[in-house]
């Protein structure tokens, strides 16, 4: 590799683990498997290893995690909270051992070993036996406040045994997770509601303590095990083992499932029965944390910038089964994406049956060297999603042709465009399969809103020629739908009902459901205060467009390439043809009368007679608007039962606060209904 090669390298493997801690930390929203993360990292660090010169100090090398999010507050951790480095092989265990009987010029080393929790790391701060304070890790130096939420927490005590010996002053990690019965049922709640579901119980846990509302928190079957101290004011046990004994004492949960190894030996049988009994514990765990037991030695070998020396993450081989790929399936997205799909032979993979493995992209599937009848190695790395890690070949075995990327779409045979390693439709609404997501999308909650056109009638109604376009929605009667499946007099006309009181939207709800790539419901809404009028925004350039704050490069291209293409040009002016209007502004838009227009309200604690959702949307009806934080310039704080730190916030800043009845009543009854 040239100079310039290995640059462009370090480069491309810097800004992909970037992309994927955001998603991972930011964005609770994974694309890989920890498997596929730890094989970037690690790539990562032995170019840089080969190249010392050429590391930078933003590389994700040289830090610790990720950044927290803006809308919790931020605390600043009372010790940095280190990550673990991470090994699979046994040689690299040995290899550990020996480097720690090197630097600490001894033969002997005792190690304490226990289960790596698949959850996410929390502090927790406990003054005079107290529970005061708990942060999430966020990147390592600050992290987030979820002292509220944790303390919905069953098994975290709020305040320790009153045993001698207790410090004024105590700081302990412990990770959060959600026992695997708790997830399923969760995600089938969730599922059942229409939304999504977690990918994993990892995210799950994730998802659940990192919430605002920490009402909602409280419904989530979350679990803590406590595994260090960080700091104490009294002196801290001389040994790991005694520093987890002692927080039992206290009353802290610690892992039942230990042991105190003499040598590594012990490490590995303890890491071998562990990963027997791993599909029978009702938690995830994905290895097992191999600690050097004293402390006055962990001290001694101190820590590295990411990680101490004096401990390990030990993990398991991810769990992963063989079977073939009986055919190659190509699915449309909503986007017109195309997306390879192994349809595998059936297999259970850690308790549960695979029948099809997404394989992302046509480069993925180049890069794996995937072809229809191989066999394949199936992975479920502690998440849901299954994956292909990698075929096997078999000796002597006659392999098809490799595969290739169709090109015309499998749905509606229009040619297919290529855009780096992605592979679209060009046949946009000609295309069955954009169409229902369009239709989908444009229906959906917080878009035109259109109760009962979900998944299975949109399909109805493409499948059967009757809607060709959206605004063919306008024009459906009675005796169209009765001809569907499953519909009768009644159901026909409340689903024209609601057809029908879509036709008045506001600007952002339409914006949103056109569906444009980068325009979700947020930047919806910041164009749409923006601009008076759809007209206005169709004819906004670049320039103009990127003045506005909260939209980049990005998000203006794509919106200057919807309204400069004729087709997508059409589809409005049909909508508008038939009988749709847009109303200015947000929601209802009757803002420029409403003497609430431009206040900004903050809501703290739980309310009874609105969601969040809901009291959000009657804010935006009147023009007013939701913000997160308290500041000077908060109009109204609404606190609801048991508010937390920001009603506080509003008396020190004397701003004006209002119980959730007086809320109702300044915003009115219609604000509700019309929301
Ligand atoms: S000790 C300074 N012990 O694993 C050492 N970590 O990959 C701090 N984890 O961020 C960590 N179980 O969230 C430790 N028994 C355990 C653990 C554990 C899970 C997590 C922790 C850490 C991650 C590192």
């Amino acid at each position: 590799m040239t100079h310039a090669d290995i640059l462009a390298k370090l480069t491309a493997l810097k800004d992909e683990i970037r992309r994927h801690d955001n998603l991972y930390y930011a964005k609770d929203r994974p694309e890989i498997s920890d498997t596929e993360y730890d094989r970037l990292f690690r790539e990562l660090i032995d170019l840089e290893r080969q190249h010392p010169e050429l590391v930078t100090p933003d590389s994700p090398t040289q830090r610790v995690g990720a950044p927290p999010l803006e809308s919790l507050t931020k605390v600043p951790h009372e010790q940095p909270m280190l990550s673990l480095d991470s090994i699979v092989d046994q040689e690299e265990v040995q290899a550990f051992d020996q480097r720690m009987k090197r630097e600490l010029e001894t033969q002997s080393i005792e190690y304490s070993a226990e289960p790596k929790f698949d959850g996410l790391s929390v502090e927790l701060v406990y003054d005079h036996g107290i529970f005061t304070r708990g942060a999430t890790r966020g990147d390592g130096t600050t992290g987030e406040d979820v002292t509220v939420n944790l303390r919905t927490i069953r098994s975290l005590p709020l305040q320790l045994h009153a045993k001698p010996g207790i410090p004024d002053h105590l700081v302990v990690r412990g990770e959060v997770y959600m026992p695997l019965d708790d997830f399923q049922a969760l995600n089938r709640r969730i599922t059942e509601r229409g939304d999504d579901a977690f990918a994993n119980p990892r995210n799950a846990a994730s998802g659940s303590l990192r919430q605002l509302d920490s009402t909602i928190t409280a419904t989530r079957p979350l679990v803590v095990t406590c595994y260090e101290i960080m700091a104490q004011s009294s002196p801290v046990p001389p040994t790991h083992w005694d520093e987890l004994e002692r927080m039992a004492h206290w009353g802290l949960p610690v892992p039942t499932h230990r042991r105190l190894c003499a040598s590594i030996d012990e490490v590995m049988d303890f890491h071998r029965e562990t990963e027997s009994i791993r599909d029978q514990l009702p938690y995830e765990i994905d290895g097992v944390v191999v600690k050097v037991n004293r402390r006055d030695w962990q001290d001694r070998l101190g820590m590295k910038s990411r990680s101490p020396r004096w401990a390990i993450a030990y993990k398991f081989t991810p769990r992963k089964e063989i079977t073939v790929v009986q055919d190659i399936a190509v699915s449309v997205g909503r986007t017109g994406t195309l997306t390879p799909v192994a349809l595998l032979k059936p297999v259970e993979v850690g308790g549960v049956t695979i029948s099809r493995a997404t394989l992302h992209n046509a480069d993925e599937v180049a890069r794996k060297d995937i072809r229809i009848g191989d066999t394949v190695k199936v992975e479920r790395a502690g998440d849901v999603i299954p994956a292909i890690a990698e075929r096997v070949p078999i000796p002597g075995e006659q392999r098809q042709a490799p595969f290739c990327m169709p090109d015309h779409c499998p749905v509606c045979g229009s040619s297919v465009a290529r855009e780096g390693a992605y592979f679209y439709c060009t046949g946009q609404s000609v295309c069955g399969a954009q169409l229902k997501g369009a239709i989908e999308h444009f229906a959906s909650k917080h878009a035109l809103n259109i109760e009962g056109l979900g998944k299975k009638t949109v399909a109805q109604l493409v499948d059967e020629g009757l809607v060709k376009s959206l605004a063919d929605l306008y024009r459906l009667s009675k005796d169209d739908l009765i001809t569907l499946d499953g519909f009768a007099d009644r159901s026909a006309t409340l689903l024209l009902e609601s057809i029908a009181g879509s036709k008045t939207v506001s600007l952002d709800r339409f914006l949103m459901g056109l569906g444009i790539r980068q325009v979700g419901q947020h930047i919806a809404k910041v164009l749409a205060r923006e601009f008076k009028s759809l007209d206005e925004i169709m004819s906004a350039d670049r320039e103009r467009l990127q003045q506005i704050r909260e939209i980049g490069p990005e998000i203006s291209d794509s919106l200057v390439a919807y309204c400069s293409e004729p087709r997508n040009r059409e589809v409005i002016a049909q909508l508008q043809e038939s009988g749709v209007q847009i109303t200015p502004g947000l929601a209802m838009g009757n803002r420029a009368t409403s003497p609430l227009a431009g206040k900004t309200f903050v809501f703290t604690g739980g309310l009874d007679r609105f969601t969040r959702d809901e009291a959000q949307r009657a804010v935006e009806t009147v023009g007013a608007r939701v913000s997160s934080s308290v500041s000077k310039k908060t109009s109204y704080v609404v606190a609801g039962r048991d508010p937390g730190s920001k009603l506080e916030q509003a008396k020190t800043l004397g701003v004006t606060i209002l119980t959730e009845q007086e809320f109702a009543s300044l915003i009115g009854e219609e604000g509700k209904k019309l929301s």
